[in-house]
């Protein structure tokens, strides 16, 4: 086997990460840029390691630190546009504690798919070389990005959104909903972390998340933020129906309600005593939605569940309120992209899965029928794979939505090792028709092609060139829900070897604008970017007037020159501080005087050293007391129920 065939296949062709970070270089491009893009930004986020692994090491796709890259479409004093490239690492704790120690720090997501008890030794290692960074949270920020209170969050759900400035896309700081002044130095908590797809309602500005974890019961928190930044609801307990906590990567909101997924990839390190991964697609539990409304107060309100047969969603399209005669809700409806399990967390690190049948992703219905409190509807609405859904954000949230955009594939489907990210069709679904007009005969294990028709439009990449998501971005001025552009970085592999290693690294990626109205090809415009840039995740548009808007700058645009933030002081956290202290403290340590002196340290640095191993360790014990907590209540209420 060669050098290059060893290595994981989620880090080499154009999964293979960048190490260079690139400033606003102008780009040349072909056709007409339209001209609701100048002054603004696309932005798409991704994983993408600072360090890599060893080769006999657990890899998967995502672990890799966020990485942000970014088209500014700059106009010049001469009227003309100037596309200008930037690309930037995302500097959260776990990034500058790796780069201290030139070494990835956080166990793989591959040793929590698979059944591996050397998930707790990369914990421990992990938890001890963070400790000594100074590092406070585990998140990567390296899923997706959205624009809200007038800030650039860049999210990942472990942890709470990462605050960026545009469009240099330099890290400031954690963004945790919260008066500042209370959250100052103190460490991370499982009760901050934000799912990596907040709802932007475009009526009202409102935010909507919520946050899961695996330690602390409620194991998910619901919350709403207004466009200024003011809890209208926050921190809102859901509590589970079987208790156990679960990986939920999105949701879905309607104007008046919110659906949380309860799906049956449970995540906890319960499973491990029984000899299950952390994360364990459990095909006997039921799928469960659970509908709140939207300013859900857990005192006051019910969550009506709704269970139906075991499935996997990680991205939902939208969802829509029903109305009866009277003016009162009848029914919730929602479209998203279902799998029938979790085959693609084990495809994104190139693990074998239990079920080798195929898994295709299909456009699915469902409607929740609020008064006879029964899923009224549900099926599928596409035949062929649709992944990374985006719509007109205009329209998230409204019954008056149609159109998504999605990637799809001529062959296969999403959830097969390296397809996970490689687009090679981009659809336009009018997802409102299809619902009426479903595909008869669907099966689970059948892929097709996307066919064009009445309600399905696509476009065949050509060969060997693959995109990642396709964003939509709305005219400044739109006169229908599709009147505006798809934004997408494209790869031609033409560049890569057959062993998918890069051989002619000077083929650089391109950024592709689509008329989402007409839907053809070629192009509105192309931009030829100054280099590869790898497939990633999510993405987002940024307009001018967001760009101008952000709360930490105060003189973005003056006078239309654009002012870049080259000066912002570099977010060091107190990584390098800290191991200054732990260097002074040892240096102290040893310039002793006296015997006694000797023994009253030493005595100080045992408690001090079974103290780290308890703050190190502390997810990990309260992981192994809630697992006890939970076997003696099963056991107290079987013994019960013996009694009784
Ligand atoms: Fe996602």
């Amino acid at each position: 086997m060669s050098a290059e065939k060893s290595i994981h296949p989620y880090l080499s062709g154009n999964f293979a990460p960048r190490q260079d970070e690139l400033f606003m270089v102008p780009c040349l491009y072909s056709g007409q840029i339209p001209e609701c893009l100048i002054g603004g930004q696309y932005i798409r986020n991704g994983p993408n390691p600072r360090f890599t692994p060893g080769k006999s090491k657990p890899y998967h796709w995502f672990d890799g630190d966020g990485m942000l890259h970014g088209v500014y479409f700059h106009r010049l004093a001469t009227g003309e546009v100037e596309p200008r490239y930037v690309n930037k690492f995302l500097r959260t704790d776990v990034l500058i504690a790796s780069e201290q120690w030139k070494r990835t720090l956080l166990p793989s997501i591959a040793t929590i798919v698979t059944n591996k008890l050397s998930f707790v030794r990369s914990a421990i290692r992990a938890g001890l070389l963070a400790f000594l960074s100074g590092s406070a949270r585990i998140s990567t920020a390296n899923t997706a990005v959205l624009f809200h209170h007038q800030r650039l969050l860049a999210t990942c759900e472990s942890g709470p959104p990462m605050e960026v400035s545009a469009p240099d896309l330099q890290t400031l700081d954690w963004h945790v909903f919260e008066d500042r002044e209370k959250r100052l130095g103190r460490i991370g908590t499982p009760d901050e972390w934000t799912t990596a797809h907040p709802i932007v309602d475009p009526v009202s500005g409102e935010m909507m998340f919520y946050g899961y974890n695996i330690f602390v019961k409620p194991f998910v928190r619901y919350s709403v933020i207004s466009k200024d930044g003011e809890h209208l609801s926050f921190q809102q307990p859901i509590k589970l129906h079987d208790g156990v906590p679960k990986m939920m990567h999105s949701f879905a909101c309607s104007q008046k309600h919110s659906i949380i997924l309860d799906l049956p990839l449970t995540m906890s390190a319960f499973n491990l005593l029984s000899r299950k991964p952390m994360l364990h697609f459990d095909k006997k539990l039921k799928s469960r939605f659970g509908v709140i409304p939207r300013y859900y107060n857990a005192a006051e309100d019910e969550i009506i569940w709704f269970e139906t047969a075991s499935c996997m969603i990680f991205h939902c399209v939208n969802a829509w309120d029903e109305y009866d005669d009277r003016g009162n809700v009848r029914s919730v409806s929602m479209v998203a992209c279902r799998f029938r399990t979790a085959k693609l967390a084990y495809a994104a690190g190139d693990l074998a899965y239990e079920d080798i049948s195929p898994d295709v992703v299909h456009l699915y219905y469902y409607k929740f029928d609020l008064q006879e409190r029964k899923v009224a509807a549900e099926y599928p609405i596409s035949d062929f794979p649709f992944e990374y859904p985006s719509m007109n954000p205009d329209f998230v949230t409204s019954a008056d939505g149609k159109y998504v955009y999605g990637g799809s594939m001529r062959e296969g489907s999403f959830d097969a090792a390296l397809s996970g990210a490689k687009i090679d069709v981009i659809v336009k679904a009018d997802y409102r028709s299809l619902v009426e007009h479903p595909p008869e005969n669907v099966l689970d294990e059948t892929s097709i092609t996307p066919p064009r028709g009445e309600h399905i439009d696509t476009i065949q990449l050509p060969k060997n060139v693959y995109a990642s998501e396709a964003t939509f971005l709305p005219k400044a001025k739109s006169i229908s829900e599709d009147d505006g552009y798809l934004v997408l970085y494209v790869y031609n592999e033409i560049g890569l070897d057959k062993d998918g290693s890069v051989k002619d690294d000077s083929l650089h990626s391109q950024l592709w604008v689509i008329d989402a109205h007409s839907f053809v090809l070629p192009p509105v415009a192309i931009v030829d970017l100054p280099e590869r840039v790898p497939y990633g995740l999510h993405g987002t548009w940024l307009s001018p007037q967001q760009l101008q808007n952000q709360a930490h700058v105060s003189a973005y645009q003056k006078e239309g020159e654009v002012k870049y933030h080259t000066n912002l002081e570099v977010r060091t956290f107190g990584s390098i501080k800290a191991i200054q202290n732990l260097w002074r403290w040892r240096i102290s340590f040893f310039t002793l005087v006296s015997e006694d002196e000797i023994a009253r340290r030493l005595s100080t640095a045992k408690v001090l050293s079974w103290f780290i191993f308890f703050v190190l360790t502390y997810n990990i014990w309260l992981a192994l007391i809630n697992s006890i907590i939970h076997i003696a209540i099963h056991q107290t209420q079987s013994k019960l129920e013996m009694f009784t």
